[in-house]
């Protein structure tokens, strides 16, 4: 027959561990080696370039939800459903860019206290803004994710971190370029009912 003290014991066996506490596995900032033949050096400056593109990119991502709720006016509808579109497809580079630098040995941001210590990207305001203003804003968040990737895409194919090369160019620097022409295009003052310098007695 099993003890009073015996059940007890196993009772409390059963409950989950909810709170507990531990050495982190890993700290921020240090690369653990892994076999992809490059040296820890290139993986380190991969991994701190890689963080950096990937706080701008968690900004950049949430900036277009913040836009895709808060817009307004007659191009409601497909703007709502366009910076949509762009924050799913930038939330698949945010899940990219993180897998490569554990790949590298790193450790990747994750929380969003970290990217706004960390991004470059300015701080928009809590209210709405006015569509062409949303619009500019992510244009801007754009060059500056472009910028860097391109000096960083750079980098790691001078040190031979050709898979960062590749993720950086065929993914971010690709996806950016598409999402600056569909926002962009909605910038050029184009008429919506009569051509410009338009003269209705001589049609
Ligand atoms: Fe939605």
């Amino acid at each position: 027959m099993t003890k009073k003290h015996d059940v007890a014991w196993l009772i409390e066996r059963a409950r989950p561990l909810t709170v507990q506490d531990a050495r982190e596995l890993q700290q921020y900032g240090t690369v653990a080696r892994l076999p992809i033949a490059l040296d820890a050096a290139v993986c380190a400056v991969s991994v701190e370039n890689l963080n950096q593109l990937l706080a701008d990119t968690m900004t950049l991502r949430d900036l277009y939800k913040k836009h895709h709720w808060q817009v307004s006016g007659p191009t409601f509808y497909q703007l709502h459903l366009l910076f949509d579109k762009h924050f799913a497809e930038q939330s698949e580079l945010v899940d990219g860019i993180a897998e490569r630098i554990q790949s590298l040995g790193g450790v990747s941001i994750a929380m969003s206290h970290d990217v706004a210590e960390m991004t470059l990207i300015p701080r928009p305001p809590r209210g709405r803004d006015e569509v062409p203003m949303q619009l500019s804003r992510l244009l801007h968040a754009h060059e500056i994710v472009l910028k860097e990737s391109r000096a960083m895409a750079r980098q790691a194919a001078e040190a031979g971190d050709d898979g960062t090369n590749d993720l950086v160019v065929s993914e971010v620097i690709r996806t950016n370029e598409r999402q600056v022409w569909f926002v962009g295009e909605h910038l050029v003052d184009t008429p919506l009912i009569a051509h410009h310098g338009g003269n209705r007695e001589e049609i």
